[in-house]
């Protein structure tokens, strides 16, 4: 992200009303209709859909009733009615803002994590079920530390990874593997068997070849994630969580040359923090975790590519004469993805101090809650908000909307910034080159414009021949 000019998004000398953090200007405050509607539209349907583990049935209900289109109309009319700043509300006792503004989302994000903390009570209640030391959920001792170890092994802000070859390599060997299965059996790709086979890719890139058919771990992490969807409703297995602990230190401790893990012990920087040990194995099990964002965001790209955009026309002739690790514009089809269907729902950073805005004044332990899609989608402010428009991850435009965040930006900005999408480019490139590939089911292809707002990734499925 090119650095902006961050005045703009300081609210003007004098405004903040110290004193009064916990009594936002009356009439800026939703009624209780609006407060309903909010619930309704926009933080229960994420709840529901599942924020750790994606719940099927709930998907295809909620994708049924357009609710991702409604959740950002009800934000669009918020903004309207109450302006730019965020707008307070009390959720259950939890004192929270829903963020309106794009200036604000650069705010947040540049100011983290003082005084906006990425971790906080909602993360710690999901994430501590199967990485209770993970860079998200650590606190300040710890953090810089455990990012410090994050960044030496993913290498964000380097578009191909260090060890780019040993990826393809791995990206290559899953690939081939899951198209000679197809062709053998002449079925179609489905999620189900898009998932196993981008999971074996996750694992060989994370620790090497070694992990492909350690399907146990990824098991074990599955159940502990649906458990995460509950967060602190549900108590922690902690005999499952030792067990899938356990593998994945054991698994870091045999990670291959070429391969992140191998990175992240060897990168890992001395001293700092009270836990001196940056846990590798909580690191690496975020990773895992995050993987399967990354297939959903493959898998999706899969629709975008079989699309009737130009961008998709582009990107196939990239699949099929660009050699090398260098593939933009594929690479940009995966952030297209996530900008189009965020996986990351909700992007919260927590206030460790009152903080002063245009005209409110938040207290402390404020959860800011950033709605990815409502920015993301923003016709209002971009022409391309509900179209395939890979080039604007090329030339600067989506870099410079402080509203697109799919892999968010800033200090606390996913590790794996570059590393998914060189990725996901690799192992594309290697699924779809001199095969065709269309969409059969009941969707059919997606339009040049006006993509839809939600799109179920349990429902989609591809024909691949050669
Ligand atoms: C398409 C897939 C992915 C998407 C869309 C994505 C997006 C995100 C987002 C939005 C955050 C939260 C950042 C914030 O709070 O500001 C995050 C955090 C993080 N992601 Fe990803 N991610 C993906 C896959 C991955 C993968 C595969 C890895 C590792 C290999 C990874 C590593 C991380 C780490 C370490 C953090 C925590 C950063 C911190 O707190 O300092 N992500 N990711």
């Amino acid at each position: 992200m090119p650095t902006q000019d961050r005045r703009e998004a300081r609210p003007p000398a004098g405004t903040g009303r110290r004193g009064e953090a916990d009594r936002p200007r009356q009439g800026r405050r939703p009624g209780a209709s609006e407060t309903a509607r909010l619930l309704a539209s926009v933080l229960l349907p994420n709840v529901a859909r599942g924020v750790v583990l994606r719940r099927p049935l709930m998907t295809r209900l909620l994708t049924g009733l357009d609710a991702d289109r409604r959740a950002v109309a009800a934000l669009r009319e918020m903004r309207e009615r109450h302006g730019d700043d965020p707008l307070p509300l009390s959720l259950a006792g939890r004192r929270a803002a829903l963020v309106l503004s794009p200036q604000d989302v650069r705010r947040l994000l540049r100011e983290t994590p003082e005084p906006f903390s990425p971790g906080g009570r909602e993360k710690n209640g999901a994430l501590s079920h199967f990485e209770p030391h993970g860079v998200l959920v650590s606190d300040h001792a710890d953090r810089p530390r455990r990012r410090a170890a994050n960044e030496a092994a993913l290498v964000p802000g380097q578009a191909i990874h260090p060890d780019g070859d040993t990826l393809a390599a791995q990206a290559d060997e899953e690939a081939l593997a899951l198209a000679l299965a197809l062709h053998e059996d002449g079925g179609d790709l489905d999620w189900r068997r898009f998932t196993r086979s981008f999971g074996a890719m996750a694992r060989r890139m994370v620790f090497g070849a070694f992990a492909a058919d350690d399907h146990r771990t990824t098991e074990l992490l599955y159940r502990l994630r649906a458990r995460a969807n509950w967060a602190y409703a549900a108590p922690v297995r902690h005999k499952a969580r030792t067990e899938f602990l356990d593998r994945v230190r054991a698994n870091v401790e045999r990670a291959e040359p070429g391969s992140l893990a191998r990175r992240l012990v060897a990168g890992a920087p001395a001293g700092g923090g009270r836990d001196t040990d940056p846990r590798p194995e909580d690191q690496a099990a975020h990773w895992l975790f995050a993987f399967d964002a990354a297939a959903v965001v493959a898998f999706r790209a899969l629709a975008l590519l079989t699309s009737l955009s130009p961008g998709a026309y582009a990107a196939r002739e990239e699949v099929d004469t660009r050699e090398g690790l260098d593939l933009p514009l594929l690479r940009a089809t995966v952030r297209e993805s996530a900008r189009l269907w965020p996986t990351t729902l909700v992007v919260i950073r927590e206030s460790t101090r009152e903080t002063s805005w245009r005209e409110e004044v938040f207290g402390a332990g404020t959860a800011f809650l950033i709605v990815s899609s409502y920015f993301h989608r923003d016709s209002s402010r971009l022409p391309y908000a509900d179209a395939f428009e890979p080039r604007i991850w090329l030339d600067g435009r989506a870099e410079d909307e402080p509203g697109i965040l799919p892999f968010s930006y800033g200090p606390a900005a996913c590790a794996g910034i570059d590393v998914v999408p060189l990725a996901v480019s690799l192992f594309l490139r290697a699924l779809l080159r001199d095969r065709d590939l269309a969409r059969v089911d009941a969707g059919g292809p997606l339009p040049a414009s006006g993509l839809p707002a939600s799109l179920n990734h349990f429902a989609l499925r591809f024909s691949l021949s050669t």
